[in-house]
């Protein structure tokens, strides 16, 4: 078992850490004052090629492997996680969608533009009825002469209004439950789409979301993803690698309230001491640090399989499910180490303990994470693993 990152990876961190902590880490509180989708930064992402990092760079992508791409976006979280759901979520799904499903016309068509940043995508799978249990969607798409008719609305959408193009799932025959949805690839300036208010958020507010309403929206039959009946199916398994994303930015998160708390702990003195040098601080610090070694390793863990093409539907739910566990416990401990001044909005571990809350709610809760993993035991008996 090799667990050093290649030589070309440590050198990619490296210059996307300092590329991260010039250009986005200092923007990142004035986005959560005053919320703005971060257009100039992610067009610097773009050019980096980090929206499209495992997108072949026969489409226009990097054409990394997904390790890389973990380790890479755990250090945009580390510096902003408004900027690493944008990241995840564009690259993710849509483009992860396009590049497993969509035909040359659809590649060459889509995948440059998303990834070079030029356009951003984002993923339309959850509407207000239906969060958890993504099958009981409602949005339909009606079969009409050359192509659907789209109606129906989704929720949460990270990037709506923003992004450029739109991956919807929809149902082309009510009755098939699953199997009857499919996907459908939508641009924002076609007829017959709209975008609701940005939602309130507690944290990333930069990661603007909002429901997308479709109301008799034609959508041409060449912009059908995969065959009728395919969509629920692709959606999950493009779920697969977009949670290993989830626990990456978890990771970045909660490593960035680590690293203060530890900073701050080395500076701070109380009676007489600086108080890391108290088991009431330095236990807390040493279970931070151990179970963000655990999430990282299990993230690691998922990409290294996928990269290898193996089925990771289970170690994408248990690295999503600890990581973003692991992100709640240590950003509430990091606040805790800074005493008062953690709960001040001065400082910036508050600002982590409210973006970390929401990885353990979207790309599936942890309950629904659990659920996932709890199938899998069964399936992937006897295989091994
Ligand atoms: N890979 C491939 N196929 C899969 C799969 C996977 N990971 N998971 C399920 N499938 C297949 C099943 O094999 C089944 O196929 P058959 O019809 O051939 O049997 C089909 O999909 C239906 O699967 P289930 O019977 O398991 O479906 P279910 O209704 O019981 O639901 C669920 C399963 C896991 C609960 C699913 O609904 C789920 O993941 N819910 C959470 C939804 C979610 O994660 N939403 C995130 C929204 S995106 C987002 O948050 C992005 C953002 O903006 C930040």
């Amino acid at each position: 078992m090799e667990f050093d990152l290649s030589e070309e990876l440590l050198a990619m961190q490296r210059t996307v850490r300092d590329f991260a902590a010039r250009e986005i880490a200092p923007i990142a509180a004035e986005l959560d004052r005053q919320p703005r989708f971060p257009w100039p930064t992610l067009r610097r992402m773009g050019e980096l090629g980090l929206l499209g990092l495992t997108t072949p760079e026969a489409d226009g992508g990097a054409g990394l492997d997904t390790l890389s791409a973990v380790v890479l976006l755990e250090e945009i979280a580390a510096a902003d996680a408004s900027h690493a759901t944008i990241m995840s979520v564009t690259s993710g799904l849509p483009q992860a969608l396009l590049v497993r499903h969509g035909d040359d016309e659809q590649r060459g068509r889509w995948l440059p533009r998303l990834a070079s940043g030029e356009w951003i995508g984002a993923f339309c799978l959850s509407e207000p009825h239906a969060g958890s249990d993504a099958a009981a969607l409602r949005t339909r798409a009606e079969p009409v002469p050359g192509g659907y008719r789209l109606n129906g609305t989704k929720a949460w959408i990270t990037g709506g209004g923003e992004a450029q193009l739109y991956l919807v799932l929809a149902l082309t025959d009510p009755a098939a439950g699953a199997r009857g949805v499919s996907a459908f690839v939508v641009e924002k300036d076609q007829d017959g789409i709209t975008f609701g208010a940005p939602e309130s958020k507690l944290g990333q507010h930069a990661a603007i979301a909002t429901s997308v309403t479709f109301d008799d929206c034609f959508v041409p039959l060449d912009q059908r993803l995969g065959g009728e009946g395919q969509g629920f199916v692709m959606a999950m398994g493009s779920l697969d690698g977009g949670r290993i994303g989830i626990a990456a930015q978890s990771l970045g998160i909660a490593r960035a309230a680590f690293t203060a708390a530890l900073d701050y702990a080395d500076e701070r003195e109380a009676f007489g001491s600086p108080v890391r040098e108290y088991q009431g601080v330095s236990f807390p610090l040493a279970d931070m640090a151990t179970r963000l070694d655990a999430a990282r390793l299990l993230t690691q863990r998922a990409a290294w399989l996928r990269d290898r093409g193996y089925r990771v539907t289970k170690e994408a739910s248990m690295a999503k499910l600890f990581a973003s566990e692991t992100a709640g416990f240590v950003t509430d401990a990091a606040l805790q180490v800074f005493g008062g001044y953690g709960y001040s909005r001065d400082y910036p571990v508050e600002r982590y303990y409210r973006d970390a809350r929401v990885t353990r709610i979207y790309e599936g809760t942890s309950e629904i994470q659990r659920i996932v993993i709890g199938r899998q035991l069964y399936r992937d008996r006897g295989r091994g693993r």
